[in-house]
């Protein structure tokens, strides 16, 4: 199993290049199953997440070729079924549930079952199927839901889920009649999957608020589309610059999906100055230590809270972040304080308390964005750090020791 070695204290400087969001990328791949024909897709990231949506979507019959413009053609859909092999190692395989339902009329999907951070049910996705008129049963392990064709309804979201949203916006688009989404997630990521709708034929108005409607249609035609940057990748090497004491120009980003961590991040000293599709991020010589909450899209994000956790341990003073997202969240802190963060859980909330220096240590990363927080933790420590189980940050993280060395970090990847 790889290991990434990191020998830490570098400050990072140069320019870095955002590749295109893996969570916009695996539902936009996923919509290519409500259309005959091919459809041609820019900027997609080269991961182990997006390999394993591709390979799913090939065994229903998809001819798929390409990596960072992908051509994919789904004239038949010859299988229905996403095996629990799957499903197992990247629970957004549930992104197909939707879109099969709609086109084929039938889907069997192994249910994704509990995850290193939390429980995430996909309850909602499968109420409002059955609200569209779907028969939902759940055997043996597997969703199979079933439904001649799916009918417009009215749905209100108990919580704002980002899949939920996805996965019901695409199967609202072949369903008879219109579909009102109440309560919709308003992730960049919707938005993104939205245009790629339309550009297919559907009907959506409304995505990026939180009411979304669909007014269904009875075929789609394939489209060419480009995936938007990734904010959460951009996220993590904004917080380098700051950790690290550097300075980076971020290309290739969107700032405007980075509101809320930029306003956070001027607030712990740091200068950033932004254009249409560039970010420069300096370090200031002290950390001022914030508070951080998370919330769903434009609040400060879930999948940046670990990273954003690694940069208060180093700052001067108390920090409290609470995240509201998801519940067991917090599998970086026990790592981060074999590194020597000084960090206390109670209930939802971290406690931080920042300290001058982060020491080397063999840790071992968790889930993805826990990974990429132990990165950023160790580009700060004093000594060498050993990562182990580095195929969690393979699933969100393009070649980011590459990355990490061409901005002057000692890193590197060993077998
Ligand atoms: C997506 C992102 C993930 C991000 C998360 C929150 C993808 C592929 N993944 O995950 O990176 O961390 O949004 O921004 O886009 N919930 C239910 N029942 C459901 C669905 C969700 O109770 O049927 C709960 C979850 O447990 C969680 C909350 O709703 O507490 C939000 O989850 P959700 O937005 O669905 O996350 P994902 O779409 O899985």
């Amino acid at each position: 199993m790889d290991k990434i070695i990191i020998n830490g204290g570098r400050p990072l400087y140069g320019d870095v290049r955002i590749s295109g969001a893996k969570n916009a990328a695996l539902p936009i791949l996923a919509s290519a199953l409500l259309t005959e024909g091919t459809n041609t897709f820019h900027n997609i990231p080269d991961l182990v997440d997006i390999k394993t949506i591709k390979k799913l979507l090939t065994s229903m019959g998809a001819q798929i070729s390409g990596t960072e413009t992908v051509e994919i053609n789904v004239d038949k859909i010859t299988d229905c079924t996403a095996s629990y092999d799957l499903v197992k190692t990247m629970r957004a395989s549930i992104l197909v549930l939707g879109p099969l339902v709609a086109r084929a009329g039938m889907a069997k999907v192994s249910l994704p079952g509990g995850c290193a951070i939390g429980a995430r049910p996909v309850n909602l996705h499968l109420k409002a199927l059955e609200e569209m008129g779907a028969h939902v049963e759940l055997s043996n392990g597997y969703i199979e839901a079933k439904a001649k064709r799916l009918k417009g309804a009215e749905i209100s979201f108990d919580l704002p889920t980002v899949t939920g949203t996805e996965n019901i916006m695409m199967a609202a688009t072949l369903a008879s009649g219109v579909t009102v989404l109440n309560n919709a997630a308003r992730e960049p990521e919707i938005v993104n999957l939205a245009d790629v709708l339309k550009g297919m034929g559907a009907k959506i108005s409304g995505a990026g608020t939180d009411v979304i409607t669909i007014e269904g249609v009875t075929s789609l035609t394939p489209t060419e589309a480009e995936v938007i940057p990734d904010r959460i990748e951009a996220g993590t090497f904004m917080i380098a610059a700051g950790m690290t004491g550097g300075e980076l120009n971020i290309t290739g980003c969107n700032p405007h999906h980075l509101e809320a961590l930029i306003n956070k991040l001027r607030d712990t000293g740091m200068e950033i100055s932004s254009s249409k599709n560039r970010l420069k991020v300096s370090s200031s010589d002290k950390i001022n230590s914030v508070d951080i909450k998370t919330t769903p899209h434009p609040g400060f994000p879930t999948d940046l809270q670990a990273q954003m956790m690694a940069y208060m341990s180093i700052a001067s003073g108390l920090s409290v972040i609470s995240e509201t997202v998801f519940e067991n969240r917090f599998m970086h802190v026990s790592e981060l304080i074999r590194m020597g963060a000084d960090i206390v859980i109670q209930g939802g909330n971290a406690v931080v308390r920042g300290v001058p220096k982060l020491r080397g240590a063999q840790i071992m990363a968790t889930d993805l964005r826990a990974s990429a927080s132990l990165v950023l933790a160790a580009l700060v420590a004093e000594g060498q750090t050993e990562i182990s189980r580095v195929y969690h940050i393979d699933r969100g993280y393009e070649t980011i020791e590459k990355k990490f060395s061409a901005l002057g970090a000692d890193i590197k990847r060993v077998k």
